[in-house]
């Protein structure tokens, strides 16, 4: 039986990856994001490469009903989604005060309503069929504060949480969640949070080995999946012996340019 996957956030990064191991897989996709000329463009790869059905939506996750017209659209298709993935997402560099709170709340618009909206809309049919997955992009800024972009460590903080919670509740109904969160990547991420030119990012990761891990967490059902080892380490045995005083003046070295 053909999975169906939909995700947020495919035009670029982790998101595409994303979208290629579920095709990869047999599994039929619907991609959502903003630049529906790369979707088509995915779309296209896609199905001539596997031989999948390929829906695309182009839009802005961030303005009124948003979340609620992608789930129209699969209404309207009669489209049963067994996978969600809650991917898309922006940082944004800069100290809060001086920063235009228009983005931070677009980024909260984004990073945390569209998935928890999308969530919430997609659940009630998971719940009935007794099955389902979902898979939210969070961050290993969700373990921290994050100076510097204090905004975006806080959504991926909600992320995090909501995940483990949903996790939780959600077992009884035979449905998963999982929260992948990687360290730094290299996709588009760095330019639109405004972060090149620093050293962050000389040693991210691949985009399709991030997605890879996070989609074989999610088809184990593991609640968290810190991507990166190091970093693993580092958060899971190491962070809960440091003083909290000092976390937030470490983070903000890291994430000085
Ligand atoms: N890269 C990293 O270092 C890193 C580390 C940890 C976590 N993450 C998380 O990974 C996720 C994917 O990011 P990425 O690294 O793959 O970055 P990316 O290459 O910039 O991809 C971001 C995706 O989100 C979509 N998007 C942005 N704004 C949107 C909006 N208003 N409405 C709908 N879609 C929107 C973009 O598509 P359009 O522009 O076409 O709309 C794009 O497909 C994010 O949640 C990010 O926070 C990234």
């Amino acid at each position: 039986m053909k999975k169906l996957a939909l995700i947020t956030g495919a035009s670029s990064g982790i998101g595409k990856e994303l979208a290629r191991i579920h095709a990869s897989k047999n599994g039929e996709l619907i991609l959502v994001a903003r630049r529906i000329e790369e979707l088509e463009k995915l779309k296209l790869e896609l199905e001539s490469q596997f031989k999948v059905k390929v829906w695309v939506i182009e839009q802005d996750l961030t303005v009124k009903n948003a979340a609620a017209n992608v789930y129209n659209f699969t209404k309207k298709n009669n489209l049963e989604i067994d996978y969600l993935f809650n991917n898309a997402g922006f940082g944004g560099h800069g100290f809060f005060v001086d920063r235009p709170i228009t983005k931070d709340l677009e980024m909260i618009d984004l990073n945390v309503s569209a998935l928890v909206e999308l969530s919430h809309l997609f659940l009630q049919n998971m719940k009935i069929r007794k099955a389902g997955k979902i898979l939210n992009t969070a961050s290993t800024a969700g373990f921290l504060p994050g100076p510097l972009q204090a905004t975006y460590f806080a959504t991926k903080a909600f992320v995090v949480s909501f995940s483990e919670a949903l996790a939780h509740e959600l077992k009884p109904h035979n449905i998963s969640v999982t929260a992948l969160c990687p360290g730094p990547v290299k996709t588009e991420f760095e330019k639109t949070a405004g972060m090149t030119g620093g050293n962050l990012f000389e040693k991210a990761a691949s985009a399709k080995s991030t997605a890879e891990k996070g989609y074989r967490a999610m088809e184990k059902g593991k609640v968290i999946c810190i991507s990166d080892p190091v970093l693993n380490i580092l958060i899971q045995y190491i962070m809960p012996f440091i003083p909290k005083v000092i976390i937030p003046g470490m983070v903000q070295k890291m994430q000085t340019i």
